[in-house]
């Protein structure tokens, strides 16, 4: 299975901004067989930034961080995934900000991976518990919700084009004082996931969805999340938009892989 290294880049860098950023980024990483690096810029960005690795047919890749589900119509100022059809490749889903800023529920992501299914672009749906779901000990609870609520759409065919997140919400962005996450504790809600989803799909279609750790991963870090069985990539906040942490965080990746 592939490893993937996504970068979120959030509410972060101008149009201008991230098109300097990415060609800065180009001329450092080398992608490697079986490593997908992945970047999420602001949506705005999305179609420059693309023109820029057709351009050099990069094999970098791009991530919407949103979009509405619904194909066209009568939704002022929202974009939808058909509209990206060609501009973005992956989409995060379920982000913990989109849940708890903007409030998206389990019916709204349903939708959306649904929608990102069908336009041919690569859900990345976001699960985690909250600090306080995970001291009142609902961890494993919260995880089979959102996984059977984020994927209600979605049956076994689908589900080979799916990609999942596991990211504690409590473990989000250090900087602004979050705990790092114990690689045993992820561990173990990795394994909850798949199992989770070899109970819906079956074990050989579980074993074979990328699952991502997400969470104030830095260059210090991803070696010791990137090894934790079942793990199959990074989704990196803030370190994303750190040149030298990104491209530290992708050669870790390439040894890890050996
Ligand atoms: P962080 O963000 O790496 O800054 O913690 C991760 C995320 O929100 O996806």
């Amino acid at each position: 299975m592939k490893t993937y290294i996504v970068g979120n880049w959030k509410m972060n860098l101008t149009v201008g901004e991230s098109s300097i950023y990415l060609q800065k980024l180009l001329k450092r990483i080398k992608p490697a067989k079986g490593l997908e690096i992945v970047v999420a810029p602001s949506i705005i960005a999305l179609q420059p930034l693309r023109m820029q690795l057709d351009k050099i047919k990069s094999k970098v890749k791009l991530a919407v961080q949103n979009f509405y589900q619904k194909e066209y119509g009568a939704y002022t100022g929202e974009v939808s995934v058909a509209q990206l059809h060609g501009l973005a490749d992956y989409a995060i889903i379920g982000h913990s900000e989109r849940r708890y800023i903007f409030g998206e529920t389990n019916k709204d992501l349903r939708q959306k991976v649904a929608a990102a299914v069908r336009n041919n672009i690569t859900p990345i749906l976001c699960i985690g518990e909250t600090e306080n779901e995970k001291n009142f000990g609902e961890t494993v609870d919260v995880i089979k919700d959102q996984l059977n609520g984020g994927l209600s759409e979605i049956d076994v065919e689908d589900m080979k084009k799916v990609i999942i997140a596991y990211e504690p919400v409590w473990a989000i962005s250090s900087n602004k004082g979050a705990r790092l996450a114990a690689p045993d504790d992820v561990a173990e809600s990795i394994k909850v996931i798949r199992n989770e989803l070899a109970a819906i799909y079956g074990k050989e279609i579980a074993e074979e969805i990328p699952i991502l750790y997400g969470g104030s991963v830095n260059p210090n870090n991803a070696g010791a999340y990137l090894t934790i069985p079942g793990v199959n990539g990074l989704l990196i906040g803030g370190s994303s938009l750190i040149s030298d942490h990104f491209v530290d965080i992708i050669e870790t990746a390439k040894r890890v892989q050996g």
